[in-house]
């Protein structure tokens, strides 16, 4: 086992599979999970091909997800929405929901999944909700609805001004230049996992300076490349890859281009209000073996 376990998955490196529970016209392409070391996050591309439908199903974990591009109706519990490209939500635990795409062209979307689903077959990892119906129709996201529930909507104008982090575990210049806009957490109903969009202004030097947490995290690259320096490995990374850092796993980033880097990122176990961002800089080794 090493002691920081990391992988940079890239989208050429996936291969789509069609499953699952009965669905039609879904592939899934698998990002990240236990063969990538890790025990907390799972994460993966979902394709809903135009016509296409999961059925109604529940888990033991809780799913986000953010739409990539195309449309689709979610059913999540009472209600459903005709999702489109930037819109996020979430599929508490033990919640039964379903999708279809009515839709002229397939529908793409992120899927985040913690804690980490069980493998070893003692337990069902998903299972079937006889008669929960995917709904075909539903109202859009209404970025200012004050009490709609699972769902939100991110677009370019919810991009904050840069500047020092401000985030549950550490706020500080440690990582700095940044803007962070909060997708899926406690407030939406998430227990186990959190996510949310980052992006980097151009830099001269790492805005993200090598840290590493008690928690596991990744980071889904949608625009832009950086310079990253993962588990001690420098790295290139650029839209449409996967980063996975492990607990402990040390990791920094800067803006390795002349326009903003953005990536969707989750976090899971949720981070402690304290303490939960260590910088390497804050506890220098005192000598090669110390
Ligand atoms: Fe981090």
């Amino acid at each position: 086992m090493p002691n920081e376990p990391h992988a940079i998955v890239r989208a050429s490196d996936t291969t789509a599979e069609t499953c699952e529970i009965g669905a039609e016209g879904l592939s899934v392409s698998r990002m990240l999970g236990p063969e990538h070391g890790a025990v907390h996050l799972a994460a993966a591309t979902s394709r809903l091909g135009a016509g296409g439908e999961v059925p109604g199903h529940e888990h033991p974990f809780e799913e986000s997800f953010f739409m990539l591009s195309g449309r689709a109706v979610a059913t999540i519990a009472d209600v459903s929405y005709e999702l489109g490209e930037g819109d996020f939500g979430f599929a508490p635990l033990g919640v039964p929901h379903a999708w279809s795409n009515p839709f002229g062209e397939a529908a793409e979307w992120l899927r985040v999944r913690a804690p980490v689903p069980r493998t070893d077959g003692r337990t069902a990892s998903s299972r079937i909700v006889a008669g929960f119906e995917a709904a075909t129709s539903g109202p859009t996201v209404d970025p200012k609805a004050p009490h709609q529930r699972f769902v939100g909507h991110f677009d370019d104008s919810q991009v904050p001004p840069p500047g020092p982090i401000v985030m549950p575990g550490y706020r500080g210049y440690g990582i700095n230049n940044v803007s962070i806009r909060m997708m899926v957490d406690e407030f939406i109903g998430a227990e186990h996992h959190t996510l949310f969009i980052v992006q980097f202004e151009p830099a001269e030097v790492f805005s993200a300076r090598e840290h590493f947490h008690p928690f596991e995290e990744l980071y889904y690259f949608t625009h832009g490349a950086a310079d990253g320096i993962v588990g001690g490995e420098p790295c290139r990374v650029e839209a449409g890859d996967l980063v996975f850092a492990g607990v402990n796993t040390t990791h920094g980033f800067t803006n390795a281009g002349d326009v903003p880097v953005r990536w969707i990122e989750a976090q899971a176990p949720k981070p402690t209000a304290r303490h939960g961002t260590l910088f390497v800089h804050d506890w220098p080794a005192e000598s090669p073996t110390g």
